[in-house]
Protein backbone atom coordinates (compact mmCIF):
# COMPACT_ATOMS: atom_id res chain seq x y z
CA UNK A 1 0.00 0.00 0.00
CA UNK A 2 3.18 2.16 0.63
CA UNK A 3 3.64 3.02 -2.64
CA UNK A 4 -0.02 3.53 -3.86
CA UNK A 5 -1.02 7.06 -5.01
CA UNK A 6 -4.72 7.95 -5.03
CA UNK A 7 -6.47 7.31 -8.65
CA UNK A 8 -8.50 10.90 -9.44
CA UNK A 9 -11.51 8.50 -10.52
CA UNK A 10 -11.17 6.46 -6.99
CA UNK A 11 -10.34 9.05 -5.03
CA UNK A 12 -11.39 7.38 -1.32
CA UNK A 13 -9.85 3.83 -0.11
CA UNK A 14 -7.10 1.57 -1.62
CA UNK A 15 -5.95 -0.65 -4.70
CA UNK A 16 -5.05 -3.53 -2.06
CA UNK A 17 -8.58 -2.94 -0.23
CA UNK A 18 -10.47 -3.61 -3.27
CA UNK A 19 -8.43 -6.17 -4.24
CA UNK A 20 -9.04 -7.89 -1.06
CA UNK A 21 -13.05 -6.64 -0.79
CA UNK A 22 -13.82 -8.53 -3.95
CA UNK A 23 -11.95 -11.76 -3.13
CA UNK A 24 -14.50 -11.71 -0.29
CA UNK A 25 -17.01 -10.81 -2.62
CA UNK A 26 -16.07 -13.63 -4.93
CA UNK A 27 -15.58 -16.10 -2.13
CA UNK A 28 -18.82 -15.69 -0.89
CA UNK A 29 -20.13 -17.11 -4.34
CA UNK A 30 -18.53 -20.31 -3.78
CA UNK A 31 -17.11 -19.88 -7.45
CA UNK A 32 -13.60 -19.27 -6.67
CA UNK A 33 -13.50 -16.58 -9.51
CA UNK A 34 -10.68 -14.71 -7.33
CA UNK A 35 -7.33 -15.88 -6.30
CA UNK A 36 -6.51 -16.55 -2.22
CA UNK A 37 -6.10 -12.81 -1.71
CA UNK A 38 -5.29 -11.05 1.98
CA UNK A 39 -3.87 -8.38 4.10
CA UNK A 40 -0.41 -9.06 4.88
CA UNK A 41 2.69 -7.25 6.18
CA UNK A 42 5.25 -6.78 3.96
CA UNK A 43 8.75 -4.94 3.94
CA UNK A 44 7.47 -1.96 2.75
CA UNK A 45 4.25 -2.49 5.57
CA UNK A 46 0.87 -3.28 5.32
CA UNK A 47 -0.82 -4.80 2.04
CA UNK A 48 -2.38 -7.37 0.11
CA UNK A 49 -0.85 -10.94 -0.89
CA UNK A 50 -2.73 -12.86 -3.66
CA UNK A 51 -2.26 -16.79 -4.50
CA UNK A 52 -0.38 -16.93 -7.62
CA UNK A 53 -1.63 -19.23 -9.82
CA UNK A 54 0.10 -21.39 -12.63
CA UNK A 55 -1.69 -20.80 -16.08
CA UNK A 56 -1.48 -23.11 -19.02
CA UNK A 57 0.08 -21.13 -21.75
CA UNK A 58 -1.76 -23.35 -24.36
CA UNK A 59 -5.16 -21.87 -23.79
CA UNK A 60 -6.86 -18.26 -23.87
CA UNK A 61 -10.25 -17.44 -23.03
CA UNK A 62 -9.70 -14.51 -24.73
CA UNK A 63 -8.55 -13.96 -28.09
CA UNK A 64 -8.02 -11.90 -31.10
CA UNK A 65 -9.38 -12.91 -34.20
CA UNK A 66 -9.95 -12.35 -37.86
CA UNK A 67 -13.33 -10.91 -38.20
CA UNK A 68 -15.56 -13.44 -39.69
CA UNK A 69 -13.41 -16.33 -38.27
CA UNK A 70 -14.96 -16.63 -34.45
CA UNK A 71 -14.78 -20.35 -33.59
CA UNK A 72 -17.81 -22.09 -32.57
CA UNK A 73 -18.64 -21.93 -28.80
CA UNK A 74 -16.99 -18.38 -28.62
CA UNK A 75 -18.66 -15.20 -28.37
CA UNK A 76 -17.76 -11.62 -30.27
CA UNK A 77 -17.40 -8.75 -27.94
CA UNK A 78 -16.59 -5.60 -30.25
CA UNK A 79 -15.49 -5.56 -34.12
CA UNK A 80 -12.67 -3.08 -34.54
CA UNK A 81 -9.10 -2.54 -36.97
CA UNK A 82 -5.76 -4.05 -36.15
CA UNK A 83 -2.58 -1.81 -36.78
CA UNK A 84 -2.54 -2.55 -40.19
CA UNK A 85 -6.33 -1.77 -40.52
CA UNK A 86 -7.73 -5.38 -41.45
CA UNK A 87 -10.65 -5.76 -39.33
CA UNK A 88 -10.51 -8.02 -36.12
CA UNK A 89 -12.88 -8.95 -33.26
CA UNK A 90 -12.14 -9.77 -29.78
CA UNK A 91 -13.95 -12.82 -28.84
CA UNK A 92 -13.84 -14.93 -25.47
CA UNK A 93 -15.22 -18.23 -24.94
CA UNK A 94 -18.55 -19.20 -23.98
CA UNK A 95 -17.89 -20.82 -20.93
CA UNK A 96 -19.60 -21.31 -17.40
CA UNK A 97 -16.67 -19.84 -15.87
CA UNK A 98 -16.52 -16.87 -17.77
CA UNK A 99 -20.01 -16.35 -17.26
CA UNK A 100 -19.59 -16.20 -13.57
CA UNK A 101 -16.99 -13.88 -13.72
CA UNK A 102 -19.14 -11.67 -15.41
CA UNK A 103 -21.67 -11.85 -12.76
CA UNK A 104 -19.25 -11.36 -10.59
CA UNK A 105 -17.83 -8.16 -12.31
CA UNK A 106 -21.15 -6.07 -12.11
CA UNK A 107 -21.71 -7.18 -8.37
CA UNK A 108 -18.65 -6.33 -7.85
CA UNK A 109 -18.25 -3.07 -10.28
CA UNK A 110 -15.55 -3.52 -12.07
CA UNK A 111 -13.95 -1.25 -14.44
CA UNK A 112 -10.71 -3.53 -15.35
CA UNK A 113 -11.74 -6.76 -16.74
CA UNK A 114 -9.87 -7.19 -19.75
CA UNK A 115 -8.38 -10.27 -21.38
CA UNK A 116 -4.49 -10.21 -19.34
CA UNK A 117 -7.06 -10.36 -16.19
CA UNK A 118 -8.66 -13.61 -17.31
CA UNK A 119 -6.60 -16.09 -16.23
CA UNK A 120 -6.63 -19.76 -18.18
CA UNK A 121 -6.14 -22.62 -15.57
CA UNK A 122 -4.97 -26.47 -17.07
CA UNK A 123 -8.28 -27.83 -16.04
CA UNK A 124 -10.70 -25.72 -17.54
CA UNK A 125 -11.21 -23.39 -14.81
CA UNK A 126 -10.81 -19.61 -15.00
CA UNK A 127 -9.77 -17.08 -12.55
CA UNK A 128 -10.08 -13.29 -12.77
CA UNK A 129 -7.65 -11.24 -11.49
CA UNK A 130 -6.82 -7.10 -10.87
CA UNK A 131 -9.74 -5.80 -9.28
CA UNK A 132 -8.09 -2.71 -7.25
CA UNK A 133 -10.16 -0.61 -9.54
CA UNK A 134 -13.97 -2.03 -8.27
CA UNK A 135 -16.77 -1.08 -6.49
CA UNK A 136 -17.18 2.19 -7.31
CA UNK A 137 -20.57 3.75 -6.64
CA UNK A 138 -21.21 4.77 -10.13
CA UNK A 139 -21.51 2.49 -12.95
CA UNK A 140 -18.63 1.10 -14.58
CA UNK A 141 -18.94 -2.13 -15.04
CA UNK A 142 -20.71 -1.60 -18.28
CA UNK A 143 -17.10 0.09 -19.62
CA UNK A 144 -15.05 -2.06 -17.50
CA UNK A 145 -15.96 -5.49 -18.33
CA UNK A 146 -15.00 -5.71 -22.04
CA UNK A 147 -18.40 -7.02 -21.90
CA UNK A 148 -16.80 -10.12 -21.21
CA UNK A 149 -19.44 -13.27 -20.77
CA UNK A 150 -22.00 -10.97 -20.91
CA UNK A 151 -22.99 -11.63 -24.18
CA UNK A 152 -23.51 -14.89 -22.22
CA UNK A 153 -25.26 -14.12 -19.51
CA UNK A 154 -27.52 -12.07 -21.69
CA UNK A 155 -28.52 -14.90 -23.89
CA UNK A 156 -28.93 -17.62 -21.65
CA UNK A 157 -29.15 -16.35 -18.24
CA UNK A 158 -27.00 -19.75 -17.92
CA UNK A 159 -24.48 -20.10 -14.77
CA UNK A 160 -23.90 -23.79 -15.32
CA UNK A 161 -26.29 -24.42 -12.51
CA UNK A 162 -24.44 -22.35 -10.51
CA UNK A 163 -26.26 -19.71 -8.15
CA UNK A 164 -23.69 -17.42 -5.77
CA UNK A 165 -23.76 -18.61 -2.13
CA UNK A 166 -23.68 -17.13 0.63
CA UNK A 167 -24.35 -13.32 0.91
CA UNK A 168 -22.74 -13.27 4.18
CA UNK A 169 -19.80 -11.21 2.94
CA UNK A 170 -22.09 -7.67 2.46
CA UNK A 171 -23.79 -7.80 5.97
CA UNK A 172 -22.80 -5.99 8.30
CA UNK A 173 -19.64 -7.26 10.05
CA UNK A 174 -18.91 -9.15 6.73
CA UNK A 175 -15.62 -9.09 5.46
CA UNK A 176 -16.93 -7.29 2.55
CA UNK A 177 -18.60 -4.66 4.52
CA UNK A 178 -15.54 -4.48 6.91
CA UNK A 179 -13.08 -3.19 4.22
CA UNK A 180 -15.22 -0.87 2.99
CA UNK A 181 -14.37 2.94 4.37
CA UNK A 182 -17.79 3.65 6.84
CA UNK A 183 -17.84 7.05 4.22
CA UNK A 184 -19.04 5.28 1.18
CA UNK A 185 -20.18 1.80 2.96
CA UNK A 186 -23.49 2.80 1.87
CA UNK A 187 -22.87 3.91 -1.74
CA UNK A 188 -21.09 1.16 -2.50
CA UNK A 189 -23.41 -1.23 -1.35
CA UNK A 190 -26.52 0.41 -2.97
CA UNK A 191 -24.40 -0.03 -6.38
CA UNK A 192 -23.02 -3.56 -5.45
CA UNK A 193 -26.85 -4.51 -4.97
CA UNK A 194 -28.41 -2.24 -8.41
CA UNK A 195 -25.41 -4.32 -10.15
CA UNK A 196 -27.33 -7.65 -9.61
CA UNK A 197 -30.09 -6.59 -11.66
CA UNK A 198 -28.41 -4.06 -13.90
CA UNK A 199 -29.19 -4.84 -17.64
CA UNK A 200 -25.80 -5.67 -19.66
CA UNK A 201 -24.89 -4.12 -22.77
CA UNK A 202 -21.66 -2.23 -24.13
CA UNK A 203 -21.87 1.46 -23.80
CA UNK A 204 -20.83 3.75 -26.84
CA UNK A 205 -17.94 5.82 -26.91
CA UNK A 206 -18.39 9.00 -25.67
CA UNK A 207 -15.87 12.15 -23.77
CA UNK A 208 -12.66 11.11 -25.31
CA UNK A 209 -12.31 8.23 -23.01
CA UNK A 210 -11.98 5.11 -24.67
CA UNK A 211 -15.36 3.45 -23.68
CA UNK A 212 -13.67 -0.29 -22.34
CA UNK A 213 -10.55 -0.98 -20.66
CA UNK A 214 -7.74 0.51 -22.91
CA UNK A 215 -6.04 -1.89 -24.21
CA UNK A 216 -8.10 -4.50 -23.82
CA UNK A 217 -5.60 -7.16 -23.29
N1 LIG B 1 -2.73 -14.35 -8.77
C1 LIG B 1 -2.15 -14.43 -9.97
N2 LIG B 1 -1.75 -15.62 -10.48
C2 LIG B 1 -1.18 -15.70 -11.69
N3 LIG B 1 -0.96 -14.63 -12.51
C3 LIG B 1 -1.33 -13.42 -12.06
C4 LIG B 1 -1.95 -13.25 -10.78
N4 LIG B 1 -2.19 -11.93 -10.61
C5 LIG B 1 -1.75 -11.32 -11.71
N5 LIG B 1 -1.23 -12.20 -12.61
C6 LIG B 1 -0.64 -11.90 -13.92
O1 LIG B 1 0.10 -10.69 -13.84
C7 LIG B 1 -0.45 -9.70 -14.71
C8 LIG B 1 -0.38 -8.34 -14.05
O2 LIG B 1 -1.11 -8.37 -12.82
P1 LIG B 1 -2.18 -7.26 -12.51
O3 LIG B 1 -2.82 -7.58 -11.20
O4 LIG B 1 -3.08 -7.09 -13.69
O5 LIG B 1 -1.23 -6.02 -12.31
P2 LIG B 1 -1.36 -4.51 -12.82
O6 LIG B 1 -2.21 -3.85 -11.79
O7 LIG B 1 0.04 -4.06 -12.82
O8 LIG B 1 -2.01 -4.52 -14.17
C9 LIG B 1 -1.90 -10.17 -14.97
O9 LIG B 1 -2.41 -9.67 -16.18
C10 LIG B 1 -1.72 -11.68 -14.97
O10 LIG B 1 -1.24 -12.12 -16.23
MG1 LIG C 1 -3.62 -5.43 -14.83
Amino acid sequence: MAGERPLWDFPDGTLADREVAAYLVSDATGWDVVPRTWWAEGPHGPGMVQEWREVDPEQDAVDLVRSGTTPEGWLEVFDGLDDRDRPVTLVHEDTAPLRRMAVLDVVINNADRKGGHVLAMPGGHRHGVDHGIAFHHEPKAPHGAVGLGRAATDRRGDLGGDRPAGRGAWQPGGGAWASTSPSTRSRRWSAARSGCSRPGSLPGPHGGWPPIPWPPF
